[in-house]
């Protein structure tokens, strides 16, 4: 079984953008994280993107079992990533490390949030953990 882990904009800036937000994690140091936790159960894919084309084209190529996305801010603007994620029809998860319902007005709407099996919010690196902790469980 194969997860694909999408990253949208701004992601790859972790350890070093809005700490009081994100905190000093890395990208680098979530998907360590995530293969520790996988170890050796399911296959990850990592991807990140500041592009959103770029990130649909990954979405429409992918021959994973299941997708964890953070979006980023495109989580609350594209209705193209929404329709690449409806064109594959896989289980997915949306992530996101900050607690977005707690956060501005415009953060509150998701294009992901009612197409997903679930969304994890707020947790930092651990809504990435969670979210594959669900993938293992449900698809091994
Ligand atoms: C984020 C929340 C988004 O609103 C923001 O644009 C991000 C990160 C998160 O993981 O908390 O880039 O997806």
């Amino acid at each position: 079984m194969k997860i694909l882990v999408v990253n949208g904009p701004n992601l790859n800036m972790l350890g070093r953008r809005e700490k009081g937000i994100y905190g000093d994690v890395t990208l680098d140091s979530i998907c360590e994280q995530m293969r520790a936790l996988a170890d050796g159960r399911c296959e990850l894919e990592f991807f990140q993107s500041n592009h959103e084309g770029d990130i649909i084209d990954m979405i429409h190529r992918t021959d994973a079992s299941g997708i964890i996305i953070n979006a980023g801010a495109y989580t609350h603007t594209s209705i193209a990533i929404r329709d690449a994620l409806l064109s594959v029809s896989l289980p997915i998860v949306e992530v996101h490390l900050s607690n977005v319902y707690a956060r501005e007005s415009f953060r509150h709407k998701s294009y992901i949030s009612d197409i997903a099996k679930g969304v994890i919010a707020g947790f930092g690196a651990k809504s990435y953990l969670l979210a594959l902790d669900w993938f293992l469980g449900e698809l091994a």
